[in-house]
């Protein structure tokens, strides 16, 4: 996490990439993934759903149409009929072969190397996820204290209330593009649970992250991409930028 500022020195802004180095490689596929941490990314964003025999799987729409070779609804198909599509060839001939990633296996392979932030993507269509991904991450004992470069995010807020309950000292985020919930009285009730207030860039205001950080809340802010979106965020003294390019760098780093 960002330190504290001292003597005026502006505290560094977490650098997010955005299902992976996204403008670069396939979205929430390895090759995406290794490239942000090369880029030096601080957390790798990631999009959870489950297969039809039910299979944590990466992947952001809820169909596999835009970005494999398949068709249809990610819960109507099997693990293996998952895994068999190429999920990089959308994104050019050099990632061909790219499959979608399990849950597992991105934590085995990331943990203790990037951040992870976790959205559950449409959790209201697979019941009992919360209760899988919760056991996955206690399992590599990522729920402690020490262990915390974890955060769990969603649109869906009941879901992160109950993330909340299953997960008590795993941070947890909630995600709007919807101004109706930058209310002071919205704000507050998210802050009963939530750790991270993560709004599309388009509703952020200095007020807003102010109202935010007096409340206890970080904010991080999406999706980042051109230069004058990360300035901007920058400015607004965010402290985490969701970004397609994770190779932008914060002047206030140098
Ligand atoms: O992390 C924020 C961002 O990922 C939310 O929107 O549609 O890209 O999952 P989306
Ligand atoms: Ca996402």
């Amino acid at each position: 996490f960002a330190g504290e500022p001292t003597n005026g020195e502006r505290k560094k802004v977490d650098n997010v990439a955005h299902r992976g180095a996204t403008a670069y490689a396939p979205e929430n596929t390895i090759a995406a993934f290794d490239l942000a941490v090369n880029m030096k990314a601080d957390y790798i964003e990631i999009d959870v759903q489950r297969s039809k025999d039910g299979e944590l799987v990466l992947i952001h729409d809820t169909t596999v149409d835009r970005t494999t070779d398949g068709t249809g609804k990610v819960g109507d198909l099997t693990f293996e009929q998952l895994r068999s599509l190429d999920a990089g060839s959308w994104k050019g001939e050099q990632f061909a072969g790219e499959k979608i990633p399990t849950f597992d296996e991105i934590l085995d392979r990331y943990r203790g190397k990037v951040g992870i932030l976790v959205e559950l993507k449409a959790p209201e269509l697979y019941p009992g996820m919360e209760e899988q991904v919760a056991a996955a991450i206690k399992k590599r004992n990522l729920d402690k204290p020490r262990n915390n470069k974890i955060i769990i995010q969603s649109f869906n807020f009941e879901s992160m209330k109950k993330m909340d309950k299953l997960l008590p000292r795993v941070p947890i985020g909630v995600l709007t593009s919807n101004r109706a919930h930058t209310t002071p009285e919205a704000l507050q009730q998210f802050a009963t649970y939530a750790d991270w207030f993560n709004p599309s860039y388009g509703i952020v205001t200095e007020e807003l992250v102010n109202q935010v950080h007096s409340l206890g809340m970080k904010i991080g802010s999406w999706t980042v991409r051109s230069q004058e979106a990360a300035d901007f965020l920058f400015e607004m003294k965010v402290d985490a930028i969701i970004t397609d390019y994770p190779d932008y760098v914060d002047p206030r780093k140098k």
